[in-house]
């Protein structure tokens, strides 16, 4: 079987939850400490091994192919002042994949996202990942798209990652009813979209990483619209389970919900806190804020 060098980006949405901010700027433009977001989702997928990333975008979307290539009249600027460091980080981010930017012509949802990037995968496996989330391994150890792309070669099968979730929670998330076959694996048996907490017992929601074989692609091709009139991942992946098998993983590493306002902070002051110009300054004011809200709100 061949390796996982290819992977979608599904960038296409509109960013409601962030407006008035996401009216001029991509929602995947947001900033993360000193970086957009869909910096972070790109290096995630190309330390997995990932070497070419379908951007699947709509309108208004230039400015993330334009983070990726070269600025030459920054970039000359800052060779003329000597500033290397950014130079280099510039041209780090440049080489990092190439990108491959294809348009979704018509918000259909999700599954028909990820379709619009088969005239790239063809008949390859391809991972997935939205950019809602940022995962950050744990120092040393493989991503969660390195984990599933391990087990994929492992396994031959198309598996997601999976976390658990409050009850509360289960209708923001697609939902995996899992079988457990040995400790953080399971084999899952069916599929449910954003279900009221009464549909479904499971509390395995995904949190938008997946590796398929090309099987999902033929399955989106007859997929057919559902919740809220759009065609579903979750809908073909179900199908997925009952025909080729669908497994599923949990994973070892921090994870934002940086699609969710207060998920998009708690990401900036952990990111900030591990990085070495910012955390020691933002330590002392965390904690110093942190003596006054004891006695109740900030003035
Ligand atoms: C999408 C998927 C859902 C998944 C979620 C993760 O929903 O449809 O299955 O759990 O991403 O963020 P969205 O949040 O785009 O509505």
């Amino acid at each position: 079987m061949s390796k996982v060098k290819k992977a979608i980006i599904p960038a296409a949405g509109l960013g409601t939850r962030f407006l008035p901010a996401t009216k001029t700027v991509p929602k995947e433009m947001l900033t993360i400490v000193d970086a957009p977001i869909i910096f972070y989702v790109v290096e995630e997928a190309v330390k997995a091994g990932i070497e070419d990333i379908v951007l699947i975008a709509g309108r208004g979307k230039h400015s993330i192919e334009d983070f990726f290539d070269t600025s030459y009249e920054l970039e000359d600027r800052l060779a003329k002042e000597g500033k290397s460091h950014l130079l280099d980080r510039l041209a780090h981010i440049r080489s990092m994949a190439n990108i491959i930017s294809i348009r979704q012509k018509q918000a259909l949802g999700l599954g028909h996202a990820v379709l619009s990037g088969l005239p790239v995968v063809g008949k390859e496996p391809f991972a997935v990942l939205l950019g809602d989330e940022i995962t950050m391994g744990f120092r040393g150890e493989p991503n969660v798209t390195a984990q599933l792309v391990s087990s994929f070669n492992e396994t031959e099968t198309s598996t997601i990652a999976i976390m658990e979730v409050l009850e509360k929670d289960v209708s923001k998330y697609g939902i995996a009813d899992v079988e457990e076959v040995k400790p953080g694996f399971f084999k899952v048996n069916s599929l449910i979209e954003k279900p009221k907490p009464h549909q479904t017992k499971s509390r395995w929601a995904l949190p938008g990483r997946y590796v398929f074989d090309s099987e999902i692609m033929n399955l989106l091709k007859n997929a057919t619209p559902s919740l809220n009139g759009e065609i579903q991942l979750t809908d073909s992946m179900k199908v997925l389970c009952e025909s080729r098998g669908l497994n599923a993983m949990t994973f070892k590493a921090n994870r934002y919900d940086a699609g969710d306002k207060l998920g998009y902070l708690q990401a900036n002051i952990e990111l900030g806190l591990r990085n070495p110009e910012l955390q020691s300054g933002l330590r002392d004011y965390i904690l110093a804020i942190s003596k006054k809200l004891k006695n109740g709100f900030l003035e």
